[in-house]
């Protein structure tokens, strides 16, 4: 099977998220396309078939009859990429999905400079504070804060920003109006920050406020966020801090961690782009959980950010 110039041949295994196939392609007796998968621990949608296609091999037997041995999907990902996907199957045994190519997106001047983030914060800015040391490191990040965002006063995390020179700036909710007014009116400030500072990509870093109106279209698969969970669990609404760990400790779950994931008009419901685990001990509390988590949280929101730079940059 040959690919084109433009492709990159990857052709590495990936995981279909299970119940995700698609049905219409299976009712036209085509095997479904896992419409959500994971490679290289990034979980990826597919928002577009666009092609399918089979190839036949000979029969063993010698015969000339001929049977399908691979079948292709071409497929847009939620997130821009192109990408070939095929099945294989041996005999009884489960199928098995493999990621044959990538298309290359076509070089912009800007792909060698790093994306520029606005991040948001709430809060002390320890994740702030990891994503300004692997920038001042000098390790390849791909991302550089234009800016930091707070949506209160006195917040630690802006201390932090301004002492290593980062343009700061508050967008804060108007004063007795209905939340999802203070909401909006936050979003609609982030927006205007985040253009005036010609942001590429919005990072929510321990930022509390729910995002509303325009700045989601617009950052629509450029906005990051960091939740302290294994997303879907232990997401949603009232899901945040000391609640999240507080659910999982009361479930009695085995395991935790923090998801990095794209924002999308749900909440804590977009593409995951990095997911790091803890075991959840015995005689764990909120707050001992919650720590065993930040420090993985601080390694996962740079990985999270450098995946997202590098897919903006067209280079996977
Ligand atoms: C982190 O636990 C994050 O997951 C949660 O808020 C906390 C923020 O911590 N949403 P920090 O402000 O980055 O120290």
């Amino acid at each position: 099977m040959s690919f084109s110039s433009n492709e990159q041949l990857i052709s590495e295994p990936v995981s279909p998220e299970e119940g995700s196939f698609d049905f219409a392609s299976m009712a036209q007796g085509m095997p479904g396309v896992p419409l959500s998968f994971t490679w290289r621990d990034t979980e990826y949608r597919v928002s577009k078939i666009l092609e399918t296609r089979k190839s036949l091999r000979s029969c063993h037997s010698g015969s000339n009859e001929k049977y399908v041995n691979k079948h292709f999907f071409k497929i847009e990902t939620e997130t821009g990429e192109i990408m070939t996907l095929y099945r294989t199957r041996s005999g009884s045994k489960k199928d098995n999905w493999t990621l044959y190519t990538i298309e290359n997106r076509p070089q912009q001047p800007s792909d060698t400079a790093p994306m520029r983030i606005a991040v948001l914060v709430s809060g002390g800015g320890s994740n702030l504070q990891s994503l300004i040391s692997a920038q001042v490191s000098g390790a390849q990040c791909g991302y550089e804060i234009a800016l930091v965002i707070a949506d209160r006063e006195d917040t630690h995390a802006i201390e932090r920003a301004k002492k290593h020179g980062i343009a700061t700036a508050l967008a804060l909710p108007p004063k007795d109006v209905p939340r999802a007014e203070a909401r909006l009116a936050i979003s609609d400030r982030v927006l205007d920050l985040a253009r005036e500072y010609g942001a590429d990509a919005l990072v929510f870093a321990g930022f509390l406020t729910i995002m509303s109106g325009k700045v989601i279209s617009e950052y629509s698969n450029r906005i990051v966020n960091i939740h302290p969970a294994l997303l879907p669990k232990f997401g949603g609404k009232g899901m945040w801090g000391h609640h999240v760990h507080e659910a999982v400790l009361a479930a009695g779950e085995a395991e935790s961690g923090c998801t990095v994931h794209l924002v999308d008009d749900g909440c804590d419901t977009g593409p995951i782009l990095i997911q790091r685990r803890v075991p959840v001990l015995v005689d764990d509390t909120v707050d001992t959980l919650a720590a065993r988590i930040l420090e993985e949280e601080h390694i996962a929101i740079v990985e999270g950010v450098s995946v997202l730079a590098t897919r903006l940059a067209g280079k996977i």
